[in-house]
């Protein structure tokens, strides 16, 4: 009988056992489930506020200009596959540069070849006479990439080209007379960059040539003129320069113009891969020429370049035409990735985003020029929720906030440091699969970087992962400013008012729920840290 009782016992022992470690795998199998159904690619990976395609390929942005209450954006896509093909314009608006609505591809590749990079102005005099009503007509121009010349091994496979649209930008037409300029023998000769010259009062246009810049002008937008080249023995040129713009910037705070090149070089860029420098000199309507106090900046400086963006995902970027006066900002978008394997992140249904928006200023700094990047004002109408915090000891790993209380992946912080001098800290974003995005300053280098070697998905590429990214502090501010523009893939970091900038992309294996933050060596206090999440519902 007492035998019996045991037997039972024992039965009912191993029921249970068995019915709780059920009843574990289950629970486990359906988190696992619910990880898997709940982060479907489109959750986990497309951004809440950067521009993407709903499908497809998309490389550099193109044509931008801004017209009756609307900002355009072009860009490099190939509507049939995610990775990189024949090139269209592919097409975008919005009324604040934040929120952004597909429209239609608007130019297709055809006999001529694919449509390549370029830029858009909107030709208010009519210069062009391709508007017969009276209408302000809009001119593209673009670079022809000729594939079956470059598979006979030519060099004369790249020439430019131009379209009008009469209908705002919708779309185009192209001129029966292209190419407006033939290729003189040069494999690299691409990405025609139109500026309006008020001060010269003609079409300037900047054009990559191998390692160098052509610059032409025009007063009809269709018969150019070679006025001379930049950039040979100056700047970064460990790869082909790509994507140049050029434009005049008044000297914040005085009367003083100045004219800047962007420059977009791949590959050659100071942490690897694509990236794009900047040169800030003095434009005779003919000749570019570098400012001495710029150009011994370059000189002493670590790849004898100064760069737009530090971080390994800016790449290609150029500014909006036509701006109103009454608006005056110089407006700029890049996009965020980087040729070293733009091909393979891990999205399928589309592949890469851009940028935010951002405003670029010129500041006279320590006796020379420095370009300043701030996101535009426009992203803080979208700020909701809010958590500020005040003198916080930073004595050892902080937590700061975690997603119960805001959402991270998609958030606009502002933080401040007095007194930097020997301060290092490092930021980290992680999530409960221990994936971790870490970022900060090093106050034993003088470097700002990021560090996305553990952040999540990285072994579709080496090169994504090879090393941290770094950026030389070269403000003399004691005190610190940041702004960090949070995504679900991205971080865009602003230091010293956008004086130094870093943008990183990331994947990691589910969203990042908590920000904490640590000193490198001794503890310091944190001034201040303001959260926004941004709302885009
Ligand atoms: C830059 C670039 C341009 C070219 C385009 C082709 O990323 O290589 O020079 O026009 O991409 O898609």
């Amino acid at each position: 009988m007492k035998h019996m009782k045991l037997k039972k016992l024992i039965f009912i022992m191993l029921l249970s056992v068995a019915f709780i470690s059920c009843k574990k795998t289950t629970e486990a199998n359906q988190s696992n489930v619910e990880i898997a159904k709940s982060y479907s690619e489109e959750d986990l990976y497309r951004p809440n506020f950067h521009f993407t395609p709903k499908k497809a390929w998309m490389n550099d942005p193109n044509g931008m200009f801004y017209k009756n209450g609307y900002y355009h954006l072009y860009f490099q896509h190939y509507p049939d596959g995610n990775t990189w093909g024949p090139m269209h314009w592919g097409h975008a608006i919005s009324t604040d540069m934040v929120t952004w609505k597909e429209m239609p591809i608007a130019i297709y590749p055809d006999d001529k070849g694919y449509i390549f990079s370029g830029s858009a102005v909107v030709d208010v005099n009519n210069t062009s006479g391709f508007s017969k009503g009276g209408g302000q007509p809009i001119i593209a121009m673009f670079t022809y990439h000729d594939m079956d010349g470059e598979k006979a091994g030519k060099t004369n496979y790249q020439s430019q080209a131009i379209a009008y649209s009469l209908d705002e930008g919708q779309t185009f037409t192209k001129y029966s007379s292209n190419p407006v300029i033939k290729n003189p023998n040069i494999r690299d000769f691409r990405d025609p960059k139109i500026t309006w010259d008020s001060i010269h009062e003609k079409w300037v246009m900047v054009l990559a040539a191998g390692q160098k810049i052509m610059l032409y002008s025009s007063s009809n937008l269709k018969d150019w003129k070679l006025e001379s080249d930049f950039g040979d023995g100056i700047g970064a040129h460990g790869g082909v320069w790509e994507c140049p713009d050029f434009f005049p910037m008044v000297v914040q705070g005085t009367d003083e113009i100045k004219w800047v090149l962007l420059v977009s070089i791949n590959p050659g860029g100071p942490n690897g891969g694509s990236a794009t420098q900047y040169f800030v000199g003095d434009f005779d309507g003919k000749q570019f020429k570098i400012d001495p106090s710029f150009e011994k900046d370059l000189n002493s400086s670590e790849h004898k370049s100064i760069w737009i963006d530090y971080g390994r995902d800016n790449y290609a970027g150029v500014t909006w035409a036509n701006i109103p006066d009454t608006d005056g900002r110089k407006l700029f978008m890049g996009w965020m990735s980087n040729w070293e394997y733009a091909n393979v992140v891990p999205t399928e249904t589309w592949r890469s985003a851009m940028t935010v928006a951002r405003q670029i200023e010129l500041q006279k700094v320590n006796a020379s020029y420095r370009l300043l990047f701030q996101p535009v004002k426009e992203l803080t109408s979208y700020r909701s929720t809010k958590f500020k915090k005040e003198s916080i000891a930073i004595n050892g790993d902080t937590k700061i906030i975690d997603s119960k209380a805001i959402d991270l992946s998609s958030t606009e912080i502002n933080f401040k440091i007095s007194d930097l001098k020997d301060k290092g800290f490092t930021f980290k974003l992680t999530n409960k699969q221990g994936d971790t995005l870490a970022f900060g300053y090093n106050n034993s280098d003088k470097n700002f970087f990021v560090d996305r070697r553990k952040s999540g998905k990285t072994e579709f590429s080496e090169k994504f992962v090879n090393h941290v990214s770094v950026a030389k502090r070269t403000s003399l501010n004691p005190d610190l400013l940041g702004t960090i523009i949070l995504d679900k893939t991205s971080i865009e970091l602003f230091f010293d008012n956008g004086e130094t900038v870093m943008t990183e992309i990331f994947f990691p294996n589910s969203p990042f729920d908590k920000l904490s933050i640590e000193p490198k060596d001794q503890e310091f206090v944190l001034d201040s840290i303001e959260i926004h999440k941004l709302n885009f519902n």
